[in-house]
């Protein structure tokens, strides 16, 4: 495996990365940054490079640990501590040095970020409440988040704020508890709708056997989470265990890397293969090839989708004919999406994606894109090397969310072409290189 050094990004590179540059546009990145990563020489590099997704338009919201530094004031006081990660109780003396270490932590940050001209602001956007008695043991100052002002993160980050969120969040009381970063993290992510969990560590990531795990799907990593042999170290399975959470409550990706790696955060994000271990939600879960007791249901969205003349109109009998080339988005046992997939029978390296429909209740919520992507990915297992979308009211859709790009009459083969011209339909010609396709992006 070649080294951080030699993966770094090159101004060739810079091509592939602009493909990403819209995709993340206003979307929200938590990034934790574990103490030991923010006490490492690279710190000032990692803050560089938030500043470059700031300028990328990705929205950040930092969260920071502080074992670290804790660690080290708790020996230099010579003070016995009854937890330093925030998991277990936290007492009145660790407490004490805990509020001192996150204070420390924090300037530090706020210092590099001023350095980098970024504006940030400390909050109390995060209300915590005591984690209390477990199996009889009291756990203190310890802390868990009990709620997440959105709207006032929202609205720091709407006026290009970064929100520097510390592991010292006050209770409804206002009195201060120890809150683990890593869950804080995860909570905000999620309360966020976050795009991307990052976790920074000093960790190269999940090592599996020796092996850091690059890709790992979120039913694996759960897999992994309940195998007890595993011996993962303890601060690693932490992340690991609110990666899991986040993604089982909707984050999509979760990242665990080293943060003390120069470019490493960028490497991660905009390079192919990434640095650490990204994990990443099924998106396909609910996705399947449709079957002929879809018939009616697909028949039901089509008249739908043919009302407003988004949709060609399809008759039950053409769709049965059909069903092969269609897949469903299915929610609770009904279907709730389609999409179709067709091939020309004068050009092979050419196919077609079509009938993309969602139901009206569930637009907005990712099931369009996620269709066209399976479509995507079945095109190319097909063989199939550019995909087309005819399009009268969704180019927006198709070039905006799907990368798709505008096209002309002449991609189509002659057959599709004099078939279009024939319908009158006047639809617009898109067409997506399968080349550019990845299955699993960062
Ligand atoms: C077009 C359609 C399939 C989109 O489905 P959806 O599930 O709402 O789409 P998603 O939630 O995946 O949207 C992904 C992105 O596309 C954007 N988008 C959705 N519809 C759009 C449109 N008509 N124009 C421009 N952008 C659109 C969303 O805002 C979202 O942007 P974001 O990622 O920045 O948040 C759905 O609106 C639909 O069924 N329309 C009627 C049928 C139709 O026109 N089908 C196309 C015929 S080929």
């Amino acid at each position: 495996m070649s080294s951080p050094r030699e993966r770094a990004i090159k101004p060739t590179d810079l091509r592939g990365i602009l493909r990403y540059v819209p995709m993340f546009r206003d979307h929200i990145f938590v990034i934790a940054v574990d103490g030991a990563v923010v006490g490492h020489e690279n710190f000032v590099n990692l803050v560089t490079d938030i500043a470059v997704l700031r300028s990328l338009s990705i929205k950040v919201v930092l969260v920071h640990g502080i074992g670290h530094q804790l660690g080290e004031l708790i020996r230099e006081h010579h003070v016995k501590a009854a937890d330093i990660q925030g998991e277990g109780p936290t007492d009145a003396p660790t407490m004490s040095l805990a509020r001192e270490a996150a204070a420390l932590v924090s300037q530090t940050i706020l210092e590099n970020l001023s350095q980098a001209g970024l504006r940030c602001a400390i909050t109390n956007a995060v209300r915590a409440t005591r984690v209390g008695v477990i199996r009889g043991k009291d756990h203190l100052f310890t802390g868990k988040v009990e709620k997440v002002d959105t709207a006032l993160l929202t609205s720091m980050l709407n006026q290009d704020i970064l929100p520097l969120v510390t592991p010292i969040v006050c209770d409804r009381e206002g009195q201060s508890l120890r809150v683990n970063s890593d869950h804080l993290a995860a909570e905000l992510a999620v309360a966020l709708r976050a795009s991307k969990l990052i976790y920074l560590t000093p960790y190269t990531g999940l090592t599996v056997n020796g092996e850091v795990k690059v890709n790992l799907p979120e039913d694996e990593l759960a897999t992994l989470l309940k195998d007890k042999k595993l011996g993962l170290e303890p601060r690693l399975r932490s992340k690991a265990m609110h990666a899991a959470f986040a993604l089982d409550e909707g984050v999509p990706r979760a990242h665990i890397l080293d943060g003390r790696v120069f470019g490493g955060l960028l490497i991660e994000i905009f390079d192919k293969v990434g640095l650490g271990t990204m994990v990443h939600a099924n998106d396909y879960d609910r996705i399947r090839l449709a079957k002929k007791k879809d018939t009616q249901a697909l028949y039901n969205l089509a008249k739908h989708g043919a009302r407003s003349d988004a949709l060609i109109a399809r008759s039950r009998q053409q769709i049965d004919q059909s069903i092969s080339d269609f897949i469903v988005y299915e929610i609770d046992d009904s279907i709730i999406g389609c999409a179709a997939l067709r091939k020309y029978t004068d050009q092979s390296h050419i196919m077609e994606v079509g009938a993309v429909y969602v139901q009206p209740f569930y637009h907005g919520r990712g099931v369009g894109k996620k269709l066209v992507e399976y479509i995507k990915r079945k095109a190319k297992q097909a063989g199939a090397k550019k995909l087309i979308a005819l399009t009268t009211q969704t180019q927006g859709f198709f070039t905006g969310a799907c990368d798709f790009e505008e096209g002309s009459l002449a991609d189509l083969p002659a057959q599709r072409r004099r078939e279009l011209k024939n319908s009158g339909r006047g639809s617009r010609v898109l067409t997506f290189s399968l080349k550019r396709f990845i299955e699993n992006p960062r």
